[in-house]
């Protein structure tokens, strides 16, 4: 594989802000804030917008780099990951206008690179588990729950906009399965390795317990069992993942 540029190399205009995940963490709580932006306000839907706008920018980076770092990868491989640079290119062009829509802008909140960095693995099989089933199975769960607080609060656009991206989304956690499976034929080890390196993600990702299964009026992230169902995760992973964010981390 071809060496990948370092992840605080990606170029960026200089309205973009990049901090490390914790030290963000850090510094709202130490202003007395949560962690993690909730959806009760209209403001920390816009900041969680706006993470999100930066993710799918990451998740655009992170597909285009994996087309380019194995070569040698099947034909239909590269394909599949061509074509979710194309996606998540419009994911970005959505939330750029979702984000407008909610008055806040390109370069408000800072930028953090966990996603980047997830999807530097070597191992194209890891690659797949973490980003497209380990993140992009987070991303179910949050955007199921902003389609409902789309409803709730009655903005159609939100409903609709977020309700598109996951369609999408729910196409390429599926496509992970499918690739970390085909990948992995015969290699029981790079299996194990790459499922591994998924659930370090999961858990990492509970963000500090943020993430739980519940009522999206109770919980700062529910998991999205039916999205994930149809993302072809198994009952037995959901449940896994479901005993997993009962032990809490600090990101
Ligand atoms: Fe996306
Ligand atoms: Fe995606």
């Amino acid at each position: 594989m071809e060496r990948q540029i370092a992840f605080d190399k990606l170029a960026r205009e200089d309205r973009m802000v990049r901090m490390r995940a914790r030290e963000v963490a850090e510094s709202k709580i130490s202003q007395g804030l949560p962690p993690f932006p909730g959806l009760s306000s209209r403001d920390s839907i816009k900041e969680r917008a706006h993470g999100i706008m930066v993710g799918e920018m990451q998740a655009m980076e992170g597909a285009g780099r994996t087309v380019y770092d194995f070569p040698d990868a099947p034909w239909e491989f590269s394909l599949d990951m061509a074509r979710q640079v194309w996606d998540e290119s419009r994911h970005v062009e959505i939330y750029i206008r979702l984000l407008e829509h909610l008055d806040g802008y390109i370069g408000e909140f800072p930028e953090t690179t966990i996603l980047w960095r997830c999807a530097c693995a070597e191992d194209a099989a890891a690659r797949v588990a973490g980003v497209n089933r380990g993140l992009e199975g987070l991303a179910c769960d949050v955007f199921n729950q902003l389609v409902y607080i789309g409803k709730k609060i009655g903005d159609p656009i939100l409903e609709r906009a977020v309700d598109f991206v996951l369609a999408d989304e729910i196409t390429h956690v599926r496509m992970g399965s499918k690739w970390l499976t085909k990948l992995t034929e015969g290699d029981p080890e790079r299996r194990r390795k790459a499922i591994e390196f998924q659930e370090t993600i999961d858990e990492r990702f509970n963000l500090g317990g943020a993430r739980q299964l519940g009522d999206h009026e109770v919980v700062p992230i529910s998991i999205a069992t039916e999205a994930r169902k149809l993302a072809g995760f198994t009952d037995e992973e959901i449940e896994r993942l479901i005993k997993s964010t009962q032990r809490s981390q600090v990101y």
